[in-house]
């Protein structure tokens, strides 16, 4: 069906942006389960690898259940925006394996030996990870200063000229730290840098980085996009179509992090709900956030939304909620952690966030217990420090379990 007004809404593009790749007439976009595509002559073969289009060709390099998916987030991060000619803004998105292989793409394809990166020194751990032990040792320079001190960005640019990309993650995993993303993006692109973002908490939905002139979104598709919890996946989305098309897209298919039909198909299905699950997982997180600040168990609270938080300005100026993630502090340290998650009887206890169910993690005792304490400590991962990534269920069960679960 062709589109001849333009959506007001975001449901609206997230359920009839994609289009064109249906088969006998499916209402939705098949699981292609084909490592191949077949071509009648020698001339369709030649005109297929010639032409910009490579979705049917090998599934490595493209498969239009990627393209359903890759269609839909492009429109969503667009939804709103125009480019410099004042006209609706054109965004290329390519599906991965994994938020990781994303990144990779992301990084590989923009910076080469003897190039810098300055990125936030609080980011989701396997970011920093990628950055430290496989960049660095390709000769590619990690610089991490705390990115929310517009000096520190400015210092960091001017001292070293061999910075091409910057990098924001916002909020960051798993602090929720919050980075202006108009400001640094201003001085990076004053001295002619690419810029990234990393909108994995966000979505969409509550913040569009395109909005201020980035030149790339990245997500985690594992969490909020999905929402479900099924598949693990990573998008790279660019402005540049044409790079994105040809040099990007290289990178993406030699480095071999491609999507696979199956997940890409559950990642379309999650993304028609995304307006819907966020606004219901963003009201329970404030309710929450509320509820556990008043708690006399709990010494503190760490959520954008609530007006102590030091990131509140920049949260409320460039999202239009605070988002589904937060953490807090139990008074009684490590085992009181412990015991409170021993003691939940609905919240599920795992790591991972943006399922539709309420995931509640301990760091010290999981994702961090093989780090040393005193670093974990330093980047403000505590003894008694809990996770949570808020669902949908009805907002008054969740309390009733962290109620319990508290005493
Ligand atoms: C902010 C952020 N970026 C990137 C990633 C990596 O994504 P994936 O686990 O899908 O590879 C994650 C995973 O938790 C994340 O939270």
């Amino acid at each position: 069906m062709a589109q001849k007004f333009p959506f007001t809404g975001l449901s609206s593009v997230a359920l009839h942006a994609a289009g064109g790749q249906n088969a006998a007439d499916a209402h939705l976009t098949p699981i292609y389960a084909t490592s191949t595509f077949t071509f009648d002559t020698a001339q369709e073969g030649m005109e297929r690898f010639a032409g910009s289009d490579k979705t049917r060709v090998y599934s490595r390099w493209g498969n239009p259940t990627f393209t359903a998916a890759e269609e839909t987030i492009a429109a969503l991060e667009a939804f709103g925006l125009t480019d410099e000619q004042g006209q609706p803004l054109q965004l290329k998105a390519l599906l991965h394996a994994s938020g990781q292989a994303a990144m990779t793409t992301l990084f590989l394809s923009n910076l080469k030996t003897g190039d810098a990166l300055l990125s936030h020194f609080s980011l989701y751990g396997g970011t920093q990870e990628l950055m430290y032990k496989v960049l660095a040792d390709t000769g590619i320079q990690p610089i991490l200063v705390d990115m929310r001190d517009l000096n520190q960005v400015a210092s960091a640019l001017k001292q070293n000229p061999q910075i091409k990309l910057v990098h924001i993650e916002t909020p960051a995993n798993p602090t929720i730290q919050c980075v202006d993303i108009a400001a640094v993006t201003q001085l990076a692109k004053a001295g002619g840098k690419l810029v990234s973002v990393d909108n994995t908490f966000a979505t969409p939905y509550l913040q569009q980085p395109f909005r201020y002139g980035v030149d790339f979104v990245f997500h985690s598709t594992t969490k909020f996009l999905n929402g479900h919890g099924t598949a693990i996946g990573g998008v790279l989305i660019g402005k540049d179509i044409e790079r994105m098309k040809t040099g990007i897209w290289k990178w993406h298919v030699l480095l071999g992090g491609n999507s696979n039909p199956f997940d890409a198909f559950l990642l379309a299905q999650g993304m028609k709900t995304l307006e819907l699950r966020m606004d219901r997982h963003c009201s329970n997180a404030m309710t929450v956030a509320e509820y556990l600040a008043k708690h006399p168990a709990v010494a503190q609270v760490n959520y954008t939304g609530l007006s102590n938080h030091p990131d509140h300005a920049v949260a409320l100026k460039q999202m239009k909620h605070p988002g589904a993630v937060l953490s807090f502090e139990l008074k009684g340290g490590l085992e009181a952690g412990k015991q409170f998650i021993d003691r939940l009887q609905m919240c599920v206890r795992a790591i991972s966030l943006g399922t539709v169910d309420t995931l509640v993690s301990h760091p010290a005792s999981m994702s961090h217990f093989g780090i040393p304490r005193d670093e974990r400590i330093k980047y403000g991962i505590t003894d008694g420090l809990i996770r949570m990534s808020v669902g949908i269920e009805q907002v008054n069960d969740i309390l009733t379990d962290l109620e319990q679960a508290l005493q």
